[in-house]
């Protein structure tokens, strides 16, 4: 009877979940007022080297953008992973849903918005992987949702992208090295309890 009840409670907490997330889960990029800002994007020629190379990006409102600045609340600027990027990659899909949607996952800034230009010098962090870049400015309104966006390439995403090489072998093998640590010190963490319990019962039988 009372593994029922759990049972019961448990469909109706997920229910209740789901019907949250029903609020913002249908919202779709093309929802959002396309070509509100314009983003560009410049860097030096060849490919870019990840911890090291800037990209200085620009953003403003466009002319088509001015009709609805009044909801913008924040300006969100992302870098994007380009198609031939995606290919086979579904950690990196596009999905026109926005909470699904894994193009751009790497954050650049959020600032509040206004209606200059902005400019920053972006140095691609050390942990972008290797793949061709955009870069997309989302602006947010009040209650936190996106409403309009802009970004450096056309609509097909081909033109004005830029490539990223990874930080190279020495760094992956200092990476590689601090993960096989913090995988280490839970173990031994977890052996240090089961220890600490099994002496706990020991004496306990004394
Ligand atoms: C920008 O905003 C300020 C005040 O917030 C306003 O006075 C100015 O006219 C605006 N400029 C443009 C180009 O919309
Ligand atoms: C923000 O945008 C969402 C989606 O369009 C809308 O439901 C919400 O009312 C907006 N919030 C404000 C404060 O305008």
């Amino acid at each position: 009877m009372a593994i029922h009840k759990i049972l019961f409670a448990s469909l109706l907490i997920c229910l209740l979940i789901q019907s949250i997330h029903g609020a913002t889960k249908e919202r779709v990029l093309g929802d959002l007022y396309k070509g509100a800002l314009d983003v560009t994007t410049k860097n030096r020629d060849g490919v870019l080297d990840a911890g090291k190379d800037k990209v200085t990006i620009t953003w403003k409102l466009s002319a088509t953008g001015s009709e609805h600045e009044s909801e913008f609340k924040t300006i969100k600027v992302k870098l994007c992973y380009a198609p031939p990027s995606q290919v086979d990659r579904p950690w990196r899909k596009t999905h026109p849903e926005l909470f699904k949607d894994k193009t751009c996952k790497h954050k650049i800034v959020a600032k509040s918005y206004d209606n200059n230009t902005h400019s920053i010098d972006y140095t691609l962090e050390r942990d972008i992987p290797t793949g061709i870049y955009f870069v997309r400015a989302y602006a947010v309104n009040e209650t936190g949702h996106e409403v309009a966006y802009g970004q450096s390439t056309d609509d097909a995403k081909k033109t004005n992208l830029f490539s990223v090489q990874a930080i190279s072998g020495r760094h992956a093998s200092l990476d590689i090295a601090s993960a096989c640590f913090s995988v280490f010190s839970v173990v031994s963490l977890i052996f240090f309890f089961i220890n600490e319990k099994r002496k706990a019962k020991l004496e306990q039988r004394r």
